[in-house]
């Protein structure tokens, strides 16, 4: 007994020397500042607004978002990314990219007027860019476009 608890703890001593080493050879993007010490935040990067639709990555990938949409609030009363991108009333078409139709069916399937609840914050899918080097290099391919 107390001699599997000495080879416990010294497992135990080696164990966490070795992830202490692991540790210490990282850098993490927020640098080499001790962990209880608060950074600053960083600056805020600005976004590339009206581009193009950008390429999309992968097959089912939501798009990305071409435009600023810091000042387009989604809260329970207003949801301003669905005044340019739905129909509105008495209007053909809508002002910009219409959502698709998946975005009008709920999670039972049936068809809404309005969009799914399930897609309302349109944000969780849909992030905007910043216009900036990859962070490491690498060579991979975009599918081509829709
Ligand atoms: C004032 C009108 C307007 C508002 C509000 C708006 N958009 Fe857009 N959106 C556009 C236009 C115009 C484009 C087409 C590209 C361009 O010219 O920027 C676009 C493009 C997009 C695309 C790319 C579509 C594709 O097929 O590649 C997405 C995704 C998108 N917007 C999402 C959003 C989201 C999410 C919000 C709310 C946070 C929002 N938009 C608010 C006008 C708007
Ligand atoms: C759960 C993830 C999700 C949410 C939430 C979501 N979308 Fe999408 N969106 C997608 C995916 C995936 C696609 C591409 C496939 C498709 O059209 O269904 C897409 C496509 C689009 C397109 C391009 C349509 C086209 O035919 O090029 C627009 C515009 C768009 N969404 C706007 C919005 C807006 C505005 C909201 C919020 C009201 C929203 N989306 C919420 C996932 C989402």
């Amino acid at each position: 007994m107390k001699r599997s608890m000495i080879y416990g703890s010294f497992l135990l001593l080696c164990v966490v020397g070795l992830a202490g080493q692991a540790v210490a050879d990282v850098n993490s993007l927020r640098g080499v500042t001790e962990i209880p010490v608060t950074e600053s935040a960083p600056e805020l990067q600005r976004f590339i607004n009206d581009k193009e639709n950008i390429n999309r990555t992968f097959k089912e990938q939501p798009p990305l978002v071409p435009h600023e949409n810091e000042k387009y609030d989604i809260t329970l009363k207003e949801n301003k990314c669905l005044e340019c991108h739905m129909k509105q009333p008495g209007k053909d078409e809508a002002k910009s990219v219409e959502m698709g139709e998946s975005h009008f069916v709920n999670r039972d399937g049936k068809k809404l007027d309005r969009p799914s609840s399930n897609r309302y914050f349109c944000n969780q899918c849909h992030v905007p860019q910043i216009d900036a080097p990859p962070l490491v290099g690498n060579n991979f391919k975009s599918v081509a476009a829709k």
